[in-house]
């Protein structure tokens, strides 16, 4: 028995649905621990993209069962969305497939309320937001005032949370953001109905989880976001509100850190991030338009177009500390065919000097210059490529560059979105 720990090392989109769903095949139980419909996960499977926001990327497996941790913000009219979507593929989610944790909180209209409104206040200075109200639903989450998926059991305790809760989002909306207010009863009867469909979900995640530890299951644990999003580690104020760091798989899913065996974190062999944020590596040239259009960057979620990079190493070492990363799985190698030269920051210079590790202070990262080493490219395309053996030695050369840089091994080569467009240098399980 093994525990797998997936987890983004940039600015998330690195892939990680694609190796979650590969993954699987080995695993008896997935399980997210934090984030929300923020993600966007993408499988494609017999060339069918399906793309996951709520659900555990696990699910196009008939036999295993996804759970969605305690730690995650769940929208509730898009986790009925996703099922019915799934359904419609011809896929069995019962409660036998998939688990809604009791604890995990529920995204109300006014949290996307004031996601937006707030970032409309912000003007230039917003944080480019998925407007999903995971911020606002986290930060109810800590004030205590939260709607949880248990309420969905008891109406009456759900029905005067949300009254409470408006009555001071609507003086916040009004009075503040100069945005609409809304009505209660509504949203109580959305909900009530909403609830009555999900109560069939809820489970004790941390419970189910303890049981298939005894039974010696192998559980995959999904993260969401990426380390450079992590609200204490990431790119503070331009952070996502959870911890997607491999440490929060425990608190988020209610397993012991005893359980996890191995930490696997995603690098995409190019940078991107959407929405604002500092970039060091980001390029606006043809370039980077170059690896935009053949990396097809927009988000899964919101349709953005992503900013691109170079490959910042300097971000992925912090991910190997902060994570404990044990190996890598390094994604879109592919888009990176036909550049000439590669270049991959493997530090920065701040005023005069050289640094290893991002700053804190983001006027310090603004002052950041890349230091850049350069690697040849390669022109064959690699998509086919299924074993080491089959990649131009340059390709091979930029992942060792990777792992002698960083210091972590790479696991797993990814060539193309599908499936079967991998290469397995070395099981994570
Ligand atoms: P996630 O949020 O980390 O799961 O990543 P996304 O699904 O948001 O973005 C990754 C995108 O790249 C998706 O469109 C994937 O289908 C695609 N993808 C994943 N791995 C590869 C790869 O190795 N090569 C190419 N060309 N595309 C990939
Ligand atoms: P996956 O799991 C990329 C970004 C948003 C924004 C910031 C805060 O698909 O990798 P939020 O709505 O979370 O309050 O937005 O975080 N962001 C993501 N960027 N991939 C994601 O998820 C993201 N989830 C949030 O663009 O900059
Ligand atoms: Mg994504």
């Amino acid at each position: 028995m093994s525990n797998v720990v997936v987890v983004g090392t940039q600015w998330g989109d690195e892939g990680k649905g694609k190796v979650v769903d590969l993954l699987t095949a080995k695993a008896d139980l997935v399980v997210r621990f934090q984030g929300g419909n923020n993600a966007g996960h993408t499988l494609v499977v017999e060339g069918k993209q399906f793309i996951c926001h709520i659900i555990p990327s696990g699910i196009l497996y008939k036999d295993k069962k996804c759970l969605i941790g305690n730690g995650l913000v769940v929208d509730p009219e898009v986790l009925l969305e996703e099922i019915r979507d799934l359904r419609e593929m011809g896929l069995e989610i019962s409660p036998k497939r998939l688990s809604l944790s009791e604890k995990a909180h529920i995204i109300m209209p006014y949290h996307k309320a004031v996601d937006l409104a707030r970032e409309v206040a912000k003007g230039k200075t917003k944080i480019g937001t998925t407007g999903r109200g995971i911020g606002p639903c986290y930060e109810d989450k800590v004030a205590r005032t939260g709607v949880r998926a248990v309420d969905f059991t008891e109406p009456d305790t759900m029905k005067e949370k949300i009254r409470a809760n408006l009555e001071e989002k609507n003086f916040y909306l009004t009075k503040f953001l100069n945005a609409e207010p809304l009505e209660v009863q509504p949203v109580i009867d959305q909900y009530l109905g909403m609830a009555e469909e999900l109560k069939p979900f809820l489970s004790d995640v941390s419970l189910e989880l303890y049981q298939a530890v005894k039974t010696k299951a192998n559980i995959l644990f999904e993260g969401a976001q990426g380390t450079h999003l992590d609200i204490d580690h990431g790119t503070y104020p331009f952070v996502t509100s959870s911890n997607p760091v491999a440490g929060n798989a425990c608190a988020g899913a209610g397993i012991g850190p005893n359980q996890l065996h191995h930490v696997l974190g995603i690098v995409k062999a190019y940078t991107t991030r959407v929405g604002a944020g500092p970039f060091v590596t980001e390029l606006t040239d043809k370039t980077g338009d170059y690896i935009q259009e053949r990396g097809a960057e927009f988000g899964a979620t919101t349709g953005r177009r992503r900013r691109c990079g170079w490959l910042d190493l300097a971000v992925v070492r912090d991910s190997a500390r902060l994570n404990g990363l044990n190996s890598f799985a390094i994604t879109k190698l592919d888009v990176l065919t036909g550049l000439e030269t590669l270049k991959i920051c493997v530090g920065y210079e701040l005023d005069g000097e050289r640094i290893e590790s991002r700053p804190a202070s983001l006027n310090k990262m603004a002052r950041c210059k890349p230091i850049y080493e350069e690697l040849p490219g390669w022109q064959d395309d690699i998509t086919e490529a299924r074993e080491l053996s089959h990649l131009p030695t340059r390709a091979k050369d930029y992942v060792k560059a990777i792992e002698d840089i960083t210091g972590v091994p790479a696991f797993i080569i990814s060539v193309g979105p599908g499936r079967e467009q991998t290469v397995m240098v070395q099981d994570p399980f």
